[in-house]
């Protein structure tokens, strides 16, 4: 995995942008997977300063969400998909048809994964994929266990991703759905280029399980170890445990 080490969150969130922008300038009808969570919020916010500046057109880009939250409509304010809306849909020139999401309130979760991975395969697969780690070492929300899910599925949420998660629920973790829907791990190795971001000391932890642990489904990130194109940018924090980095 290639290793970036930036002197400050905003430093690495201007180089992401940038390097998003610099993809749709090379290929505009790009499939882009998106994250959510505290860590690409200044990515989104750059992307839409950029979009305002004239410097980024995403009207042909494709995107797919990660994950949702099971249980919610769109609409809800919870929801990955209002944040969404909130951070950067609402603010660029992406077509509303080319933005995939997963339906937390699908009546039929197995139907629902099954078209979301449908629709996915059919776009020709992620170009770019866009990925923040949880403090716990998980990937969208590929839950560390005893065993991985390759298809998009349904997975329970742990208490710490749970907490992780409160922000979107007035902090409060109790009202932070019980489970979510979920691309894959098969989904996200298969994307053709990964960019995983991780900022501040609660995920030093999980970055050094990634980067030097074992591949092991107690830390679902460290299977990028088998990925070809996997960059690793972090904050000065979370490479505290990375071998052979000398803070600056
Ligand atoms: C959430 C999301 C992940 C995200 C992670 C980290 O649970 N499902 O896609 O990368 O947790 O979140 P944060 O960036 O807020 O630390």
């Amino acid at each position: 995995m290639n290793l970036r080490v930036f002197s400050s969150e905003k430093e690495a969130a201007e180089a992401c942008a940038a390097r998003l922008a610099e993809a749709v300038r090379l290929q505009p009808d790009l499939v882009l997977g998106l994250p959510t969570g505290r860590t690409p919020l200044n990515v989104y916010r750059e992307l839409v300063a950029l979009t305002r500046r004239g410097g980024l057109d995403l009207s042909r880009v494709v995107t797919f969400n990660l994950d949702e939250f099971l249980g919610l409509p769109p609409e809800d304010a919870g929801s990955f998909r209002a944040y969404m809306e909130r951070h950067l849909f609402h603010h660029v020139n992406l077509a509303p048809e080319r933005i995939h999401f997963l339906d937390g309130s699908a009546e039929d979760a197995e139907a629902e994964c099954a078209r979301y991975d449908a629709a996915l395969a059919a776009a020709g697969g992620l170009d770019l994929l866009l990925l923040g780690i949880g403090p716990n070492g998980h990937i969208a929300f590929n839950e560390p266990g005893e065993s991985l899910v390759a298809s998009c599925h349904r997975a329970r949420l742990s208490r710490e991703t749970r907490l992780a998660n409160a922000m979107l629920f007035g902090d409060d973790p109790s009202r932070v759905p019980m489970a979510a829907l979920t691309l894959g791990v098969s989904s996200i190795l298969q994307a053709r280029r990964v960019v995983l971001l991780a900022f501040g000391a609660s995920k030093a932890a999980a970055v050094t399980a990634m980067l030097h642990g074992p591949v092991t489904p107690h830390c679902p990130a460290s299977f990028l170890q088998l990925h070809r194109d996997v960059e690793v940018w972090l904050d000065e924090p979370a490479a505290r445990g990375v071998r052979h980095h000398r803070p600056r």
